[in-house]
């Protein structure tokens, strides 16, 4: 089978469509035929090596971790997925999405696509929606709350923000001048302009009382410590990344996304329902999925997921 493959540590543009070994499924294992994959910062970082101490990946590496698809064998022991089930798949690191098959799991991290919910919108969901959830069970928003979203435009970010609009609290966005309209679109009740810097002191000029709750998805180690600074004593931060295990007092909490408490049968449901809006920012076919990498990793695009299909 046809693969997008990284050969070893390095920059994105060495990424190739290579011939692969074929994947059969083990015990409880699935084997999906895949229709849909998203592409995540996270690729990139394990392309380039980047946390290759705390997630060392194997060579020659076939990227993507989430999928849409349909089921084309089933391992021993599955029961709760037959042939040609429609699905959607969260393969993490271990198997590769941006292949024309991945192996997945019969876990929390498969569930079956509901038919409201195409495939490019369904391949765009796992890890940023579980993502999200973990983020905002971290959060523990509270009524009369007000949150900043640091990142709000991004994948992880414009889930967060309409969740949390939808809890009733006060939600603040950064986005970019041109994005303005989107992230209030989404329920965000107050942005600031993150280009040009500075997002700390422009949100304690508006908020000298410090907020209760801060979401950064964007600031990792020292640069996390002006962030802390606005929140207030006793509030909360909330990182995707890392950083201090305590800054001016503030313990942050940092996230990390597990499909057994990311919640994807729900996260599904509401995309699914229209209570969850799923920016797609463009769709390349499979034989342009380097090029897509290239593109994310250059910043092409300031919002929306980028999804390839096959
Ligand atoms: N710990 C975990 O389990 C976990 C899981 C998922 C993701 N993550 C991490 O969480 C981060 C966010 O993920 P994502 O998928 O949401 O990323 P993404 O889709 O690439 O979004 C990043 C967003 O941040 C904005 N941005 C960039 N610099 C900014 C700044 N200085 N201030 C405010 N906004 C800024 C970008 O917009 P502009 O272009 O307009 O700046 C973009 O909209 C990534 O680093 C990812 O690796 C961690």
């Amino acid at each position: 089978m046809k693969a997008l493959v990284a050969p070893a540590y390095g920059p994105v543009d060495r990424l190739r469509i290579r011939e692969v070994p074929d994947r059969s499924p083990g015990p409880g294992q699935v084997l999906v035929r895949v229709q849909a994959a998203a592409l995540n910062p996270f690729d990139v970082k394990l392309v380039t090596g980047e946390l290759r101490e705390m997630f060392p990946v194997r060579h020659p590496f076939v990227l993507g971790m989430d999928a849409t698809g349909v089921v084309s064998a089933v391992g021993e022991g599955v029961s709760r997925f037959a042939v040609g089930d429609e699905v959607i798949a969260y393969a993490g690191a271990a198997s590769g999405t941006i292949a024309e098959y991945v192996l997945v799991g019969d876990g929390p991290e498969l569930v079956h696509r509901p038919r409201a919910l195409p495939p490019v919108q369904a391949a765009a969901l796992p890890t940023v929606a579980m993502t999200a959830h973990c983020v905002l069970a971290a959060a523990a928003l509270e009524p009369g709350d007000t949150v900043l979203v640091v990142g709000a435009t991004g994948g992880v970010g414009a889930l967060v923000v309409q969740q949390a609009a939808e809890s009733g609290v006060r939600v603040l966005a950064t986005a970019a001048p041109a994005d303005t309209a989107y992230i209030r679109g989404l329920g965000a009740h107050e942005t600031i302009d993150h280009t040009g810097g500075d997002t700390p002191a422009k949100v304690r000029q508006l908020h000298p009382e410090g907020l209760d709750v801060v979401v950064d998805l964007i600031n990792a180690g020292p640069a996390l410590t002006p962030t802390a600074g606005i929140v207030r004593p006793g509030g909360r931060l909330v990182s995707t990344l890392y950083g201090p295990a305590e800054v001016d007092g503030i313990v942050p909490v940092y996230v990390r996304m597990t499909a057994s408490i990311g919640d994807l049968p729900r996260q599904a449901e509401r995309a699914a329902a229209d209570r969850m809006s799923i920016e797609v920012a463009a769709t390349y076919p499979f034989d342009r999925a380097g090029q897509a990498m290239r593109d994310l990793a250059a910043g092409r695009y300031t919002r929306g997921k980028i999804v390839i299909t096959f």
